[in-house]
């Protein structure tokens, strides 16, 4: 929508606001001295390239991507890879997996083609499907979590298509928190909760300004985790079952249950 909407409303000499960069799909700190795994599919190779040429100039890690596409027409950034490798010799090597020779990405293609590579940091940005296996053949190399990260995106239903919001959990008449506690950025605040409102907008009715971004729950800028207390989650598109058992929330859809102070961590490593 955003693209037909530039096209259709924006003029020559028009002026639009723009958010900064946001998101956790970055390098880790105090993991150079690791090899450094990339998988990306399709135009997930985006954010991925992005990890590639960071640590190719500031770190001396080891890196592979693995890159799968439909067909070789299909590659996006093909030559900028190639630069890539041609300009950083023996610091990285490119597997280009292609649908059309070798059938969507297995289980069995992702435990091969990170052998000598146990010891990295793993980071994957594609499709839903492709990201899955990818996240299935790192568990079953047994490579530990915090050594995954996933940058998983979706798009936002259609506003004019969206069915009806489910009706919202009820709060369950144990009351409302006085207070909302949050961390962000190394520092710790304390607002009031107001009833009814989201923790996201409790923090800024106090005058705080914790991540936010789409207020729908699909970009997951406003993810935090969960120290203390009971919420409910009127979405969680941006969030996998295991986010949610981690105790990860979107702060844009988290009301409170009970009388349980709330508190998150916004700073807290995925
Ligand atoms: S601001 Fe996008 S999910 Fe909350």
């Amino acid at each position: 929508r955003i693209s037909n909407w530039f096209n259709d409303n924006l003029k020559v000499g028009d002026t639009i606001k723009v958010l900064a960069p946001e998101g956790r799909f970055v390098l880790r700190d105090g993991a150079d001295d690791r090899p450094l795994f990339l998988f990306g599919a399709g135009s997930g190779i985006t954010p991925v390239i992005s990890l590639m040429k960071t640590a190719l100039v500031r770190t001396s890690r080891r890196i592979k991507l693995v890159y799968a596409n439909r067909d070789k027409d299909s590659i996006i950034f093909k030559d900028e890879l190639d630069l890539l490798l041609e300009r950083f010799p023996g610091r990285a090597e490119v597997f280009h997996h292609l649908d059309i020779d070798r059938g969507f990405m297995k289980v069995d293609d992702v435990m091969r083609e990170i052998q000598g590579y146990e010891a990295a940091d793993f980071y994957t940005c594609g499709p839903g499907p492709f990201m899955d296996t990818v996240e299935l053949g790192l568990e079953q190399a047994d490579i530990a979590r915090e050594h995954r990260f996933f940058e998983r995106f979706v798009s936002p239903v259609d506003p004019d298509r969206r069915e009806p919001a489910p009706a919202q959990e009820e709060n369950s008449g144990g009351g409302t928190p006085k207070v909302f506690r949050f961390s962000f950025e190394n520092e710790s605040h304390e607002v009031p909760y107001i009833p009814g409102t989201t923790l996201l907008e409790s923090a800024e009715k106090a005058g705080l300004k914790p991540p936010s971004s789409c207020l729908d729950g699909y970009c997951g800028c406003c993810m935090a985790l969960k120290k203390s207390g009971n919420v409910t989650m009127a979405s969680r598109e941006a969030l996998t079952d295991d986010d949610i058992e981690r105790g990860w929330i979107l702060t844009c859809q988290s009301r409170p249950v009970d009388d349980e102070d709330v508190e998150v961590d916004y700073d807290a490593p995925y």
